[in-house]
């Protein structure tokens, strides 16, 4: 029995994807039933680095999703609306669906995947989040038979590698980030990655996973790293912590255990202690750390991007599907291996920030005078919350600057208190405001 692949988009996972299914030995056994019938690029006269027989090559998308003879229609083309075109085509011919895609699968998961189940095929993404890293599958299976109560991932590996750097460094966001688009390791147009959208979309579809509803994406708090300098980062590292961009889903259960009603659903950078296993994540990489009842904490670590990476991804998903399959056609099968289906009905409801509990990270300039201190401890007093440290950090001809990390508060509280430390003589600005582990 052979299954046959149709590829949309011979990009970097495009290519690596291939790469895997044309060097099947001593892979998974299954692989050798895969074979790619054809493949959809936009150029054909573009040199490729990998070799296809005559004919395999398109230009022709329509037709690969049309196609009766493919099982698996595999979209690595990216993009939001023309991904999300091919892929409804490809299930409404019959096809099983494999892509890379988080901004698809979390802006239009519940079209997707309600068009996939009336139709009875699968749709899978491991490599939508995380890249390389195993994470959608085992939270559907091995993970899945505990009761999640978090999810922490750094799941962005440029906005990674850019406060790596800037810590190892102590340089400044603008100029990393143009090195590292310089690099290649930023995009020319940074925005997804470097405001967090990325991040976002992908925890959004962790938490689908882990509490068994549907997301709106836009219930997702997103906050990026354009704002942190390299004086948080110095001062971060002199309190004894590390600033990561944090994606957090999180869900108190009832006793019962039963789903949490409503879940923290949130996207920003984050004072880690320095020890805290997610601090000592460097560079590209991402991981995900699940905290699981009775499991305990599971940390999943490594690359989240490249060709080879991603592409491993991509063809565990063609893996898995053909497993599911077993001896049917894809065209008899219904798709009902609840281990690889996606059933959501319900929307989880989101809390909203202002009730989120939280340490923060706060740095004020002021004038250097008396009382000032002072002023700000009673501005914060005043509003029930205590601070953990004050530091004042540096005085220069601009006016002091003092650091102060709160005990835990109601993050709505807490800005309510800075907006009147604002209103202080001796208060000229906040300059950042970041949450603490
Ligand atoms: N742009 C993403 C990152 C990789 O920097 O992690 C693809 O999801």
């Amino acid at each position: 029995m052979g299954y046959n692949v149709g590829l949309l988009g011979l990009g970097t996972v495009g290519t690596g994807t291939a790469k895997i299914i044309l060097d099947a030995v001593g892979r998974h056994p299954l692989l050798e039933t895969v074979s790619i019938s054809r493949v959809g690029v936009r150029n054909l006269d573009k040199a490729r680095d990998v070799k296809f027989a005559d004919g395999v090559l398109t230009d022709d998308l329509d037709a690969i999703v049309a196609d009766p003879s493919i099982d698996i229609v595999v979209e690595l083309i990216g993009g939001v609306d023309t991904a999300l075109k091919y892929i409804l085509a490809a299930i409404a011919h019959g096809k099983h669906v494999v892509t890379a895609n988080k901004a698809v699968i979390s802006r239009h998961g519940d079209e997707i995947f309600d068009a996939a189940n009336a139709k009875g095929v699968y749709v899978m993404l491991e490599a939508a989040v995380a890249g390389g890293i195993p994470v959608l599958a085992p939270l559907k299976q091995a993970l899945g038979v505990n009761r999640i109560n978090r999810i922490t991932g750094i799941i962005n590996g440029t906005t990674n590698y850019i406060l790596t750097r800037m810590k190892d460094e102590g340089a400044d966001f603008a100029a990393v980030l143009a090195d590292a688009q310089h690099l290649g390791y930023a995009e020319a147009d940074p925005t997804a990655d470097v405001d967090g959208l990325d991040a976002a979309d992908k925890i959004a579809i962790l938490a689908s996973l882990a509490f068994g509803g549907r997301i709106q994406l836009d219930d997702v708090s997103c906050e990026g790293i354009r704002k942190i300098s390299a004086a948080d980062i110095a001062y971060a590292k002199n309190l004894g912590f590390t600033i990561r961009l944090l994606a957090i889903a999180c869900g108190h259960r009832p006793d019962s255990g039963a789903m949490p009603d409503e879940i923290e659903l949130r996207v920003h950078p984050t004072l880690l202690p320095a020890h805290h296993p997610l601090a000592t994540v460097e560079g590209v990489n991402n991981a995900v750390l699940v905290e699981a009842d009775p499991l305990g904490e599971v940390m999943l670590y490594g690359p989240g991007a490249g060709e080879g990476a991603t592409a491993s991804a991509v063809v565990s998903d063609i893996v898995s599907i053909v497993a599911a399959l077993g001896t049917e056609t894809a065209q008899q099968a219904s798709a009902d291996n609840p281990l690889l289906r996606w059933d959501r009905d319900s929307y989880i409801r989101v809390a909203p920030m202002a009730d989120l509990v939280s340490r923060f990270y706060v740095r004020i300039l002021t004038q250097d005078r008396p009382s000032v201190i002072g002023h700000i401890g009673m501005t914060f007093g005043q509003h029930g919350i205590s601070l953990e440290s004050v530091v004042q950090i540096d005085v220069h001809d601009r006016g002091a600057e003092i650091v102060a990390i709160t005990h835990e508060v109601r993050e709505g509280e807490f800005r309510k208190a800075l907006d009147e430390l604002l209103t202080l003589d001796e208060v000229s600005d906040v300059p950042s405001v970041l949450h603490v582990w």
